[in-house]
């Protein structure tokens, strides 16, 4: 596809290459570094005049510093001539502060949404946290496609484990455990959440499924500080299962999530490429790939 390039501000180098390759676009990379007074600098290394620019950039790491990178590299690939900015950004960031939970708080995912709104012409993304909105449409006026790893997920667990049960760790998390386990033909339960702070969560079983000797998958889209997951699996845990698997579509793993999942039972962590990190075995390139190939 000779009328699209990609690049990236420094996040998801390895899918963006991997997306040029698969749709045989250009990939270039921009120049992004700080003037010494902190200033962004930005610079486009490839003529854009004419093209359809995809810039390929997870909000992780650095929420705050992607959302701002994608906004100048949005705006001066339009200043440059481009025809059209379609950002691809695996993870979108922002979206849980979907509300304002206490008085005075930011609603994130609406300015955000604003600043990509005012800018980029299409959004591509997957399995964005959609909770309290129910579609893209609700916080987007740009186009905005939610792709999900719903069936690439599915597929990994049925080769790889066997007597599976799927396990959502709080309400929100059916619409992921639901279609994976339909897909693979096994039982599916959700927890119920209680969330007291970002870092304290509690959790019980309100549809109980039988876990004694199964091999229980709990899969949600974003694993942050480990509590949410960590909370399933000591739930899990107590139910009998045999061994506890944490799939996440996007795995932020701050603080020391990792070993919290451990300690919690956890015997294996796995994410898609979303985010990349060394959990990574399940590849979203081939669905991003498809999406792009209906942009001309
Ligand atoms: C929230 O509802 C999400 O689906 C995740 O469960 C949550 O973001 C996980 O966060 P943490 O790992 O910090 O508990």
């Amino acid at each position: 596809m000779h009328n699209i390039i990609i690049t990236t501000c420094g996040n998801s180098v390895k899918i963006a290459k991997s997306l040029a390759t698969k749709l045989k676009a250009k990939y270039s990379p921009l120049t992004i570094s700080a003037f010494p007074d902190g200033d962004t600098y930005l610079k486009y290394n490839t003529n854009v005049k004419g093209k359809t620019v995809v810039i390929v950039q997870s909000f992780q790491p650095r929420p705050e510093m992607s959302l701002f990178d994608i906004v100048f590299a949005t705006e001066t690939a339009k200043d440059l001539g481009a025809k059209k900015v379609i950002l691809v950004a695996p993870y979108l960031a922002y979206m849980r502060q979907d509300k304002r939970f206490h008085p005075g708080e930011a609603v994130s995912s609406r300015i955000m949404a604003k600043l990509l709104n005012n800018s980029v012409d299409k959004i591509i993304t997957i399995d964005p946290h959609l909770h309290r909105y129910r579609s893209m449409k609700e916080v987007f006026t740009v186009p905005a496609k939610n792709l999900t790893a719903n069936f690439l997920i599915a597929d990994f667990v049925k080769k790889k484990y066997k007597n599976a049960v799927i396990l959502g760790p709080d309400w929100e998390s059916y619409q992921w455990a639901e279609a994976i386990a339909k897909h693979i033909g096994v039982e599916s339960t959700v927890l119920e959440k209680t969330r007291y702070s970002s870092r304290h969560v509690t959790s019980k079983m309100v549809k109980p499924v039988e876990l004694q000797g199964k091999t229980v998958v709990i899969v949600d889209d974003i694993i942050s500080t480990g509590h949410t997951v960590a909370e399933a699996a000591k739930k899990a845990k107590a139910a009998g299962a045999k061994k506890i698997v944490a799939i996440g579509v996007h795995g932020l793993f701050v603080e020391n999530a990792i070993s919290k999942l451990k300690k919690a039972g956890v015997s294996e962590v796995v994410t898609t490429n979303c985010i990349e990190h060394k959990t990574n075995k399940i590849d979203v390139t081939g669905l991003l790939a498809e999406a792009l190939k209906k942009e001309k």
